[in-house]
């Protein structure tokens, strides 16, 4: 009798939010690979569906409730169907979840995925599970090896998860714990890894990646060390890292900013306000004037870094004059790239408890203002790169036939017609023209 390979089981995952999801999205579906489970494009044919979930601004929650209840069909069709619920909203909702939606019948926080094979096992019994614990182990460590598939040109590396910062809107320290850092060997394993799988260019992610600070063989490093540790590495051609904290810009980041060669010019610097009342009232612990030095002394280093930012708009007590300011530091940075938002409020946070909130119609007019701004500013940087030649990473095929698109140094999506390059290349490039959202070029 011949005996036939078990059909594997289909698993969806929905991913929203930040970067770090859609590392922690790669890793669930890896773990659970292990399990007999291949990754599916569609919930229809699922057997499990992840939502990996943010929590960083309004109605997160309630999208998720509203996403949930659409697979109730699914279900019905499907009683085998496990339904979960990952992510920060996970962590922060809990068995109010489950209580909420019958329909779930799995939820796991951030700092439990490693144990997602033995979740599954209790599942396929008929169990509920719930686990939003933040153990002292380190999930990273207990996440198997990566499976030696071959991937894309770019990845993301989580090395550093958490946040000990507090600003006084924000949900991130309570989703994602306290700050922690991966050990050296594992990050640089992990790179060589992934460069044995094709990939040229990693992104070093953390919700305060330059706090990096994780042990050596010899001694601590810096996020800094750690990027030169990884410049050593064959086959990597690019390293970009992200989101930093301007409190951790250290001399020696700063520094690799400038000899680095594998390093990019490219910097995401958050700065939410440029009036230091509100800066302080957000318990950001810099000041305007200490971001703008650090943004000289970083220019300072690498004249063309490319320089992005986040700003809030709308923070409980923000007068015409604190959001002048922003608008006015926001003249003087020069942004290349920006992500700008409506302040929301955040049960649990401390700025929850401002009782002087800006009128919603008043943030939205300065969010317009604002946002119109940093428009200008992106054009004006890219359309500045015409007649440059910068070294473009090829990702993959175009839209028109012959066409490749990829990004440059500075992270400009880059399309080049008649070109020969395969995804992985990565090929000196001159700009010939500059559109809404990219840039053209030709090879050289
Ligand atoms: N750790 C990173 C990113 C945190 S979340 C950092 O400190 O930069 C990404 C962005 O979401 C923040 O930079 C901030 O601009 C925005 N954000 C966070 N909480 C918010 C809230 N309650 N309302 C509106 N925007 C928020
Ligand atoms: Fe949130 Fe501030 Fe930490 Fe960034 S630094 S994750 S905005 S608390
Ligand atoms: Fe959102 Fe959690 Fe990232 S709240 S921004 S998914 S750390």
């Amino acid at each position: 009798m011949t005996q036939t390979k078990p059909q594997p089981k289909k698993l969806y995952i929905k991913t929203y939010g930040c970067q770090m999801n859609v590392y922690d999205s790669e890793r669930m579906s890896e773990a659970l690979g292990g399990t007999g489970y291949e990754e599916v494009s569609s919930p229809d044919e699922a057997d499990m569906i992840l939502l990996n979930t943010c929590h960083i601004r309004e109605k997160a929650a309630e999208k998720v409730y509203s996403e949930l209840g659409r697979f109730k069909g699914l279900k019905a069709e499907n009683p085998n169907l496990k339904i979960g619920v990952a992510g920060c909203v996970a962590q922060a909702e809990g068995e109010e979840i489950m209580r909420r939606q019958p329909l779930v019948d799995l939820v796991v926080g951030p700092q439990a995925y490693h144990r997602l094979p033995e979740m599954e096992a209790r599942l396929s019994n008929g169990a509920k599970v719930l686990d939003t614990d933040m153990p002292e182990e380190d999930k990273f460590e207990q996440l198997k090896a990566r499976p030696k598939a071959k991937r894309g040109p770019t990845a993301f590396l989580t090395v550093q998860e958490g946040c000990d910062k507090f600003c006084a809107f924000c949900v991130v320290p309570y989703t994602r714990g306290a700050e922690a850092s991966r050990p050296v060997a594992r990050v640089l394993d992990e790179a060589r890894d992934l460069v044995e799988r094709g990939v040229r260019e990693i992104t070093l992610l953390g919700q305060n990646v330059n706090a990096y600070h994780g042990a050596g063989p010899d001694g601590e490093y810096s996020l800094a060390r750690l990027i030169w540790a990884l410049n050593e590495i064959d086959g990597l051609e690019r390293i970009r890292f992200t989101t930093s904290h301007p409190n951790d810009m250290s001399d020696d980041l700063i520094e690799a900013h400038g000899q680095c060669e594998k390093l990019m010019p490219y910097l995401h610097l958050p700065v939410q306000s440029g009036s230091d009342r509100i800066l302080k009232r957000m318990n950001r612990s810099h000041t305007r004037d200490s971001y703008l030095r650090l943004i000289e002394r970083i220019r300072a280093a690498r004249p063309d870094i490319l320089i992005s930012g986040d700003f809030i708009v709308g923070f409980p007590e923000e007068s015409d004059q604190d959001f002048a300011d922003t608008m006015d530091l926001i003249r003087q940075v020069g942004y290349g790239q920006a992500f700008s938002f409506k302040y929301s409020t955040r049960p649990g946070t401390p700025a929850a408890e401002r009782k002087e909130q800006v009128p919603s119609d008043v943030a939205d007019a300065r969010l317009y203002e604002l946002q119109a701004l940093i428009t200008q500013q992106q054009r004006a940087r890219q359309d500045a790169m015409v007649g440059q030649t910068v070294g473009v990473l090829f990702e993959k095929p175009g839209r028109l036939p012959g066409q490749m698109v990829g990004k440059s140094d500075h992270l400009h999506a880059v399309h080049v017609s008649d070109c020969d390059a395969q995804p992985g290349d990565l090929r000196q490039v001159t700009i010939v023209d500059s559109g809404a959202n990219s840039l053209s070029g030709v090879l050289i």
